[in-house]
């Protein structure tokens, strides 16, 4: 067993610097385990069921398959198939469900819901995403960020642009003040993270050494970083009609090529959880471009196609880490 086993995977805020670092090694030795074809199976005979009260590409198809490429077996519940919180409630789910898996990711709005999963599921219960935090995003960034930069973590800089106060923003704050970093938020100022997040991330700053700044200008925001991410103005279930007022207030804070130059560094690599509205192609997307005239929205396609961006690295590695997490604790 490893020094995690039996945990839950909630929050940054409950591990570590050490044992966030820990996990972030590990992955890097699967990664480098499954490109050589050596992946040892760690997780034979175990069952993992996936909870997604909201919709995902990624979160999804890493379970899956680090799962698989583990020996472990899942079972999906989707948006629609889970009674969770409406017919059955989620401590009845959590005995249920603990009776019969070795592991459960959950998936959708509430932090205090994968808090009350994991409190009686008597096994490992892991944050595939809430409106506060996405924890096993934080991961796959920072293994991308290790991978695209020289630096050690503590003397990188990170900037993060657009809504912060919501799960990317939360977690990069936090992640990056555990690990030591210099980190920036830059939006408008009602658009930071709650005061509680940023008390919480400058004490941990206290402890690490890491620099944290929020201000609503670009250039000062970005000025000497190393990576500069993002994320989308409007996230999974929020109303349509809070569109207009989050193009009007985080239009100017959208990562273009003048904001890449004025990092000053030209090797900056771009960062996205994605899915981004870098063209506006998609259904969703074309609405958007119909209404307001707009090609893009948080990120320019100049930039998503560039060569500083590093985001279906970022992608893959939600395959490697996440893995990890299963291995560290169910293994
Ligand atoms: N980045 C991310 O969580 O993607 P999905 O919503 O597709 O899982
Ligand atoms: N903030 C986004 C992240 C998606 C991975 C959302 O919650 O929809």
């Amino acid at each position: 067993p490893t020094a995690l086993a039996g945990r839950h995977f909630l929050k940054e805020l409950d591990f570590t610097a050490e044992e966030f670092r820990g996990l972030v090694e590990l992955a890097a030795e699967l990664k480098a385990a499954k490109k050589a074809g050596s992946e040892t199976p760690y997780l034979r005979g175990k069952n993992i069921a996936l909870i997604f009260e909201k919709t995902s590409t990624r979160t999804r198809c890493a379970f899956e398959v680090a799962a698989a490429d583990q020996g472990a077996s899942t079972t999906y519940l989707d948006p629609a198939g889970s009674q969770i919180g409406h017919k059955e409630s989620v401590k009845d789910t959590a005995r249920v469900l603990g009776r019969m898996y070795d592991g459960i990711e959950y998936r959708g709005d509430s932090q205090a819901k994968v808090e009350e999963l994991a409190a009686h599921a008597g096994v490992p219960v892991f944050n595939g995403l809430t409106d506060d935090w996405h924890p096993t995003q934080m991961l796959a960034d920072v293994l991308t960020m290790t991978e695209h930069t020289a630096k050690p973590l503590t003397g990188t800089a990170f900037a993060y642009l657009g809504d912060a106060r919501f799960n990317m923003g939360n977690s990069y704050l936090v992640t990056g003040a555990l690990l030591g970093m210099d980190v920036r938020i830059v939006a408008p100022k009602s658009y930071w993270p709650a005061q509680d997040v940023v008390d919480r991330a400058q004490k941990l700053a206290a402890a690490s050494g890491a620099r944290i700044t929020l201000t609503e200008t670009v250039a000062e925001g970005v000025r000497g970083a190393d990576f500069v991410a993002t994320d989308v103005w409007v996230s999974m279930g929020e109303p349509k009609e809070v569109w207009a007022e989050r193009i009007t207030a985080l239009a100017p804070y959208a990562v273009t090529m003048d904001v890449l130059r004025a990092t000053g560094n030209p090797e900056v690599k771009f960062l996205h959880c994605l899915p981004a509205f870098h063209d506006l192609g998609t259904k969703v997307g074309q609405e958007i471009h119909d209404a307001y005239g707009l090609d893009s929205l948080e990120v320019t396609d100049e930039v998503f196609e560039s060569e500083h961006s590093v985001v279906f690295d970022e992608a893959e590695n939600r395959l490697h880490t996440i893995k990890a997490v299963l291995v560290a604790t169910l293994a």
